[in-house]
């Protein structure tokens, strides 16, 4: 039985995984902050546990509540995009706090907390990033926060990845896609079943090969 964990479950890309996980037979534990995202975890078929991935203890105190159960898959997946403005209008320091803390310092305590749970199975850790943090990708200026912010977390996931490879576990970050949430709008080019398929089918197959690779849903590599 593969046991999945996904960090920020209560809409988008993060719920869906939570859906198809656990129509596909998997035991999934989601994690939202709020009591309508935990229900909405249970609705798509997980067993909720309640996180915010702003407060140190909680997630310090995160491989506890797993009560000693080892994960094959984690994926992280909370993030915020803050202000949509791009570049030279600086942001505020409560809108870099906020977004740098949230898609930057939450899963770097996220992935060392978890290592050892991930590690017990020799299983595989993603953190859903976004191909707006690739430098070499980049072509426009708009987010220039999230960009940031993005560009910092896929420094953090390779960082991770050197350390978690020789304790077997796989260490990628993904582009979703432009993918149909409240994050992406309507007007993104994916819906979530897409982009999840997709990222689930990439995982499933991912060796240590992957290892510290930034991986497009579709499987292609891409440029940091
Ligand atoms: N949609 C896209 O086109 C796209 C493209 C590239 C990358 N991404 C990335 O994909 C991930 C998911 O995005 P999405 O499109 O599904 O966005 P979304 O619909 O806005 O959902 C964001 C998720 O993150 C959670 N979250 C934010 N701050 C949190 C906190 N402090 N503690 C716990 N949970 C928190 C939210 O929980 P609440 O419901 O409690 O707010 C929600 O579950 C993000 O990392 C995003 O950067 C998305």
């Amino acid at each position: 039985m593969t046991t999945v964990l996904v960090i920020g479950a209560s809409r988008g890309i993060g719920r869906e995984f939570v859906r198809q996980y656990a129509a596909d037979g998997a035991t999934v534990i989601g994690t939202a902050r709020s009591e309508p995202g935990l229900a909405a975890v249970r609705a798509a078929g997980g067993e909720a546990l309640p996180l915010d991935v702003l407060d140190d203890a909680a997630v310090a105190a995160l491989a506890t509540q797993l009560g000693g159960r080892a994960i094959d898959i984690a994926v992280v997946n909370a993030g915020v995009y803050g202000p949509r403005v791009s570049a030279l209008t600086p942001p505020g320091n409560d809108e870099f706090d906020l977004v740098m803390r949230t898609n930057v310092r939450a899963p770097m305590q996220l992935i060392s907390a978890l290592a050892p749970v991930v590690a017990a199975t020799r299983g595989k850790l993603a953190v859903v990033s976004s191909k707006m943090g690739s430098m070499s990708l980049m072509s426009s200026s708009a987010g220039w926060l999230y960009r940031a912010s993005k560009a910092a977390v896929n420094a953090a996931v390779k960082s991770a990845s050197l350390e978690l490879g020789p304790r077997g576990v796989v260490c990628v970050a993904f582009h979703p896609g432009w993918v149909k949430t409240d994050m992406g709008g309507a007007g993104a080019d994916i819906d979530v079943a897409t982009s999840v398929a997709g990222m689930r089918h990439v995982l499933a197959a991912a060796n240590e090969s992957h290892n510290g690779k930034f991986l497009n849903y579709g499987g292609e590599q891409l440029s940091w």
